[in-house]
């Protein structure tokens, strides 16, 4: 089982470049599906999740050539069926898009319902809402999802809670249904914005991703066309946190500085330097950081999968910070990691209370999910000595070459894969 090993205590300095965000490529390869003309991607991700999605969409008869590392060509004219294999499917929760994909284009779909995640129950009620209000007579049996439909026509509808999946979702079937739909409550996410523009580059009608408010007409087929992904802002933000961290100056580049306000403000009002670029953002942190409140929220307040970054930051901090997560349930599950490398933090419901300690300490810890292993990669590179993280297959389903760009940066961090890598790498660095 492959694992991190960390030297800390080593200020990250230098640039690094920011790939496509992995939550706007998933809707988007899924909706490229849509169209029977060739359609390229660029500036996609090399992370697990879309690897697994694009087998997936293979598997249902997709024609994809990958051109490059970040780039395919998706032809869904060979689709032979609307139904999703379980097997292929089980690993990524963002399936569910292919639903949307298939129900618009065929008018039917047959997809597994997403497994259970790590951090917290996700229901998919306001997705299968949107569906039934175009029309769409959907079912769950023996654990799939099976949405149909004869005709599927525009309508109102009013999402009980802020959700981007279930808002991107309805935005792909409804932009084939017949008429207009209306999306009140939607989610304003730059993923959302992302694929609302790629639907409009293959001839979609969509106006208004971006405010909570979208306003689709449905149009009959879609066109072939050539689309670039935006970059991903929880990437961004996390290699930000790591620099603050660790006392570093780094620029992370290939940035929309706007996607990442809430992140930088709150890295300012903690005692960072922050210099924003058209593209690119400079954190320094010379002295050590201040305590601070957060508490997540749907776009533009501050991101929920930025959450385990910024509790494993306050640690360190002066003073008792307290974040609040109002999104998930279950994402302090990388408290108890922490708490192994000296942190001192109390969890009650959904609110963290920490006290920030002048230092953590190396441990051996394990990654509960995808941001909350990226939180703890944080504090081991800020912290004396050696840490071990396991489980990072959590942390390579969205993060391209993470180690790589990190000993870019000057990090002291490998891949290991047993006891004797590990003695050999902490003998080797010192
Ligand atoms: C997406 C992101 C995830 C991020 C989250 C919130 C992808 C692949 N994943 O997840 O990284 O943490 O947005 O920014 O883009 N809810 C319902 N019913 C629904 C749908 C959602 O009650 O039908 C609730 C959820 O339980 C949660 C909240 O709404 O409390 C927001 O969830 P949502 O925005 O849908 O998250 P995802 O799209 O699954």
């Amino acid at each position: 089982m492959e694992q991190y090993v960390v030297k800390g205590g080593i200020p990250l300095v230098g640039e690094v470049e920011i790939a496509g965000a992995k939550n706007a490529a998933l809707p988007i390869l899924s909706a490229a599906i849509m169209c029977d003309e060739p359609v390229t991607l660029e500036n996609l991700p090399d992370v697990n999740d879309i690897n697994v999605l694009i087998e997936s969409i293979e598997k249902i008869g997709a024609k994809v050539d990958r051109l490059d590392r970040h780039t395919v060509r998706i032809n869904g004219s060979t689709i032979r069926n609307c139904s999703v294999d379980y097997e292929s499917i089980k690993k990524i929760r963002a399936s569910y898009y292919l639903l949307g994909a298939l129900l618009g284009k065929y008018k039917e779909a047959e997809v597994p319902l997403p497994g259970g995640c790590n951090i917290g129950s996700r229901p998919i009620d306001q997705h299968l809402k949107g569906f039934k209000a175009i029309g769409a007579d959907v079912q769950i049996s023996h654990g799939t999802i099976i949405a149909k439909c004869r005709r599927m026509a525009g309508a109102h509808i009013f999402l009980d809670v802020v959700s981007v999946g279930a808002t991107i979702n309805i935005m792909m079937a409804a932009s084939r249904a017949e008429g207009r739909t209306i999306i009140e409550n939607a989610a304003r996410e730059p993923h959302v914005v992302d694929a609302a523009n790629f639907l409009n580059s293959m001839g979609a009608n969509i106006k208004g991703a971006g405010t909570d408010v979208i306003r689709i007409v449905g149009v009959p087929e879609f066109h072939g066309c050539t689309y670039s992904i935006v970059p991903d802002m929880i990437e961004a933000g996390t290699y930000m946190f790591a620099a603050a961290a660790t006392k570093g100056d780094v620029v992370v580049k290939n940035i929309i500085p706007k996607h990442l306000e809430a992140i930088s403000a709150k890295l300012s009002e903690i005692g960072c330097e922050i210099e924003e670029g058209d593209d690119s953002i400079r954190v320094v942190a010379s002295k050590r950081l201040r305590r601070t409140h957060v508490k997540t929220l749907p776009y533009p307040g501050y991101p929920t999968d930025m959450q385990p970054q910024i509790g494993a930051l306050l640690s360190i901090a002066e003073g008792t910070s307290i974040v609040t997560e109002s999104i998930f349930e279950s994402r302090f599950k990388y408290v108890d990691e922490l708490s192994r490398m000296g942190a001192n933090i109390k969890v009650e419901g959904n609110t963290a209370i920490i006290d920030g300690v002048r230092q953590l300490t190396g441990a051996r810890v394990s990654s509960p999910d995808l941001r909350a292993g990226a939180a703890l990669v944080i504090a081991g590179l800020a912290a004396e000595g050696f840490t071990i993280v396991d489980d990072i297959v959590y942390i390579k389903r969205g993060y391209e070459d993470f180690d790589g760009k990190l000993r870019g940066l000057g990090a002291e961090i490998t891949v290991v894969n047993s006891e004797r890598d590990i003695r050999k790498f902490e003998l080797s660095v010192g």
